[in-house]
């Protein structure tokens, strides 16, 4: 999979060498590139903000680094050997944004089956408008939010949704029975978890994990993921309207 990033940020994005993604990005399953917007700036002072129509507190992002930023970034290697699969090879543009979708498991899934992301990063309060047009003609464009709260800019719900996308492509984790059983994968919480020593300060393991009987603690994990979703969050479970 391909990522590219804008930014005027980009070492924000220092910590995706790190770990499992960074093993991915080495192992060259995982092409991340980040970009500084900046670069597409042709002004003395490199500005890539203004102040807003209308009046208001706070700047807005111009509109010409992202169009000649988004142009070069979707920009195909040949477009014309691509005639026959355009639509395939779009990427998909994601803005991260306090206003946008709610960003889940089905969306990190969702995305770790495309070709192709470009994140831009928006800043102050936000990007001139009619860049999620222009960028609708280059790719399929998303507005994502990572919860109900607001950030600083896009740069950390970006970090969170790469690493929760990059997780799921295959040959990232080594162990994908481990990407099964978590938390949201089925729509449940994820049941807890114990290693040695059975007892450890007057605390026993729960004994049906040391019992041996993989039917008796499979069902046991079940009862907990139910049990721990209805107290912790109901709203997950069938019929709650919340
Ligand atoms: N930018 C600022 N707040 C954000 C949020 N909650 N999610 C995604 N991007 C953001």
């Amino acid at each position: 999979m391909r990522i590219d990033v804008l930014s005027i940020f980009p070492s924000y994005f220092d910590g995706l060498t790190l770990s499992l993604l960074g093993k991915a990005r080495s192992a060259g399953i995982l092409d991340l590139t980040v970009r500084d917007l900046r670069d597409w700036t042709s002004d003395r002072h490199r500005t890539v903000d203004d102040t807003p129509y209308g009046g208001g507190a706070g700047m807005v992002m111009k509109p010409e680094p992202w169009a000649l930023a988004l142009d070069e970034l979707a920009a195909r290697p040949d477009d014309a050997a691509h005639a026959g699969d355009a639509e395939q090879n779009r990427p998909t543009i994601i803005f991260p944004s306090p206003a946008g979708e709610v960003f889940t498991q089905a969306t990190a899934r969702d995305l770790s089956s495309r070709e192709h992301l470009i994140f831009g990063c928006g800043r102050y309060e936000g990007i001139d408008e009619r860049v999620f047009e222009y960028a609708a003609a280059l790719g399929e464009v998303r507005l994502i939010s990572l919860g109900d709260y607001v950030l600083n800019g896009g740069e950390v719900a970006t970090m969170a949704m790469i690493e929760a996308i990059g997780r799921l492509i295959p040959g990232v984790v080594g162990n994908p029975e481990s990407l099964v059983e978590e938390s949201h994968e089925d729509g449940l919480l994820e049941y807890p978890s114990y290693t040695k020593p059975s007892t450890w300060r007057e605390r026993p393991v729960p004994e049906v994990l040391l019992s041996g009987n993989h039917a008796a603690i499979a069902a046991w994990r079940r009862d907990q993921q139910i049990e721990r979703t209805r107290t912790r969050r109901p709203d997950l479970l069938p019929g709650d309207d919340s």
